[in-house]
């Protein structure tokens, strides 16, 4: 296991490590880098809220010791690609949004999915379709309807990794957005028992992101 990451900043050491442990080519880690740098001229927090994705994401995949973690890496890192075509106002933390503005919100998973199409990932593009299918009010790519696109991948494995990345999307926004949930993040039960309520199968993930310090 590595060593805790303790800060949203160490998280850029920590990618570029993995980007060579894991033999990420260069055209893929220079795609990444490229969608990354517009996400944080968009929007800072959102960079730091997808470096944290990632990383929680593949940690879960370390943990469980999958053979492949480069799904969840990427997948993780651009989750919400497509809030670049949403205006950034709308994702002010400090500020309450309306039922409308919440409707074109949802759009993003869509967007991060034909943008992540274009740019030939697939598989990426697939599993951001369906990171907000696994909660309370589910929108997005059903993973009943997701179509595996070649027969060496298999669809649970897919579903899985998208709950993985839906779960530490939901354990970051809860640790950094200020004034979205109604929680202490000190109390780490109440945290445990809201991650619980959305997620009531993956108590020992959840566990497992309750003990990462970020
Ligand atoms: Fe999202
Ligand atoms: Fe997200």
């Amino acid at each position: 296991m590595n060593k805790k990451i303790k800060t949203v900043k160490s998280l850029e050491p920590w990618l570029e490590k993995k980007f060579k442990e894991y033999k990420v080519s260069v055209k893929i880690s220079e795609s990444i880098y490229r969608f990354l740098h517009r996400l944080r001229g968009h929007v800072p927090n959102l960079y730091y809220h997808s470096l944290g994705v990632g990383y929680k994401s593949v940690s879960i995949g370390e943990f469980e010791e999958f053979k492949d973690n480069k799904p969840l890496l990427y997948g993780g890192l651009l989750h919400d690609t497509g809030k670049l075509r949403i205006e950034a106002a709308l994702f002010q933390d400090d500020r309450q949004i309306t039922n409308k503005e919440y409707q074109i919100i949802k759009q993003h998973v869509d967007y991060s999915r034909e943008m992540l199409r274009d740019e030939g990932l697939i598989i990426t593009s697939l599993i951001a379709g369906m990171h907000h299918y696994f909660q309370e009010n589910p929108y997005g790519l059903n993973p009943a309807d997701m179509k595996v696109p070649s027969p060496g991948i298999r669809k649970e494995k897919l579903i899985d990794y998208a709950r993985i990345i839906s779960l530490s999307d939901h354990h970051d926004a809860l640790m950094h957005r200020k004034g979205k949930f109604n929680i202490d993040i000190k109390d780490k039960e109440a945290v445990k028992r809201h991650l619980l309520g959305n997620y009531p199968d993956s108590g020992r993930r959840i566990d497992f992101l309750l003990s990462l310090e970020i």
